[in-house]
This record gives C-alpha cells, structure tokens and sequence, in this order.
C-alpha cells in the first residue's frame, strides 16, 4: 500500500472525520441523499439480481447498506484505506445484519481480488482526493480490470476547470451553501482550505478522455449540483 495515500486518506477521514461525517455530509455535498439514491436506482436496474459490486472508498458506508438494503441478492466488496470510516461502516452493516453478503477490505483498489469480476462498481466522492498525474487513470483502470464487459459504474467527483473564473465562482455558492446548510458553520472557511489543496478536479473532457482511455463507453451524466458531477459509465 502507498504510505503517502494512505497518510492523505488518514489525514482527512482519521477518526475524528468518521465521527462527524454522516452529520455533516449532507451540508456538505447538494442532493447528497438524491444522488445516492439515484446510483442505486441505476445500478439496481441494470445488473443482474445475484450481481456482485465493488465499492471503492466506501466511507462510512452510506451506498453499502443502501445497495444491500435494496437487493437481497447482491454481494458486496467495499474497500477503503481509512479504518476509521470503514469501522463506522462495519457498525451499521453488522447492526442490519448484513454481515454474510459483504466484504470489507481496509486498503485500496489494486488489493481486490480481480477474479471473479464484478458486475459494477462505484466510485462516489473518492477520485478528485487523487491527483491527475497518471494516478487517475491508475485508478480507473484497476476499477475497470475488476469488471465484466457491461458492467457499470458510477463515478461522481467535484470536476470542472480549476484555472477558470467559473470554477472558482461556483466554489464560493458552494461555501455559502456550506454556510448555511452545516451545523458548525464556523469550520467551513477552514474547510474549503483542505478543498483548494487536496482537491484535484478536471474538466468534464478530462473525465471522458480518462474514462476512455480506461475501457469505459456510453457514459451519461445522470447528477449534477454546482461543483458536483455523477456519470454512469459502461465497461466495453
Ligand atoms: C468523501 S468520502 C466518500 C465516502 C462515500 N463514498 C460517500 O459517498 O459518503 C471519501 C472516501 O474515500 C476514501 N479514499 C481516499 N482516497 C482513496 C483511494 N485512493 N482509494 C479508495 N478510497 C479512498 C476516504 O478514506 C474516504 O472514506
């Protein structure tokens, strides 16, 4: 595992982060409920009933105990490099009783087992915490390796053109939404800190040229929320 990621990882979802996300999560991201539950709609209608899912950087387990909540049938790996998120998701899967049907792997993607393929995955708030340096696509193609030919997936990050004006606009609703919407409003400058330093966002060409480039096709947008794009994307 890279000792580097890793710190990056611990550093913003350590145990403190863990505590607090599922209370502050929605002040943070617009329509983080619908885009969640739009994911799910997606993917529930277009993998099969005994299907398998890869969740990479699973968190506190919001779209793990939702898809296995609403499948009976699936099977689930989740992996993410933070303990502390995925202690918090081991809690609500063990409280549902979900136990049998999942997997939960502290690490990264390139640990899961690549046989037997998955039949989609998801990677929801986790791919602009990496830097486009080659590591993007790094990443894509190892979520790509561990799924079939028409297997999904749903992909949704902070994107467009760190460099233009309107970028930057858009990031200043999103603070006074922030603002407005969190419990601890006094924290959200400090935040959007962390949001100028250790978030990598590309262009919505950038992300189909990656997808691309990664084995994925037919991709569609299906959630967009000022800063915030959702695509659902085909293994070819
Ligand atoms: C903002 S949270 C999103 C959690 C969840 N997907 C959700 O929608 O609430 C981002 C998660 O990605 C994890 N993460 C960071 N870098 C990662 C990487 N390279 N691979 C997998 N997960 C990563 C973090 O530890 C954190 O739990």
């Amino acid at each position: 595992m890279d000792e580097e990621k890793l710190d990056t990882a611990k550093k913003h979802f350590g145990n403190e982060e863990a505590v607090v996300y599922d209370d502050l999560i929605r002040g943070k991201i617009p329509g983080y409920d619908a885009m969640h539950d739009m994911a799910r709609l997606i993917l529930k209608n277009s993998v099969p009933e005994e299907a398998k899912v890869l969740i990479v950087g699973a968190g506190t387990g919001t779209e793990t105990v939702a898809l296995l909540e609403s499948s009976p049938a699936w099977r689930i790996t989740a992996v993410d490099p933070s303990e502390a998120m995925l202690a918090t998701a081991a809690e609500k899967i063990s409280r549902k009783g979900f136990g049998a049907r999942i997997h939960l792997h502290t690490g990264y993607v390139a640990d899961v087992d690549s046989d037997p393929l998955f039949d989609a995955a998801t990677s929801i708030l986790v791919m602009h915490f990496i830097p486009d340096n080659g590591e993007k696509e790094a990443y894509l193609k190892e979520i790509s390796k561990r799924l079939k030919k028409g297997g999904k997936m749903i992909l949704v990050d902070v994107g467009g053109d760190n460099e233009s004006d309107r970028y930057h606009k858009v990031i200043e609703v999103w603070k006074n939404f922030q603002k407005e919407k969190r419990s601890d409003p006094e924290n959200v400058d400090k935040d959007f800190e962390h949001i100028v330093n250790d978030v990598y966002p590309v262009t919505e060409e950038r992300t189909m040229e990656l997808l691309g480039r990664c084995g994925f096709g037919e991709v569609e947008r299906f959630y967009e929320a000022l800063v915030f794009k959702g695509y659902v994307a085909t293994k070819l």
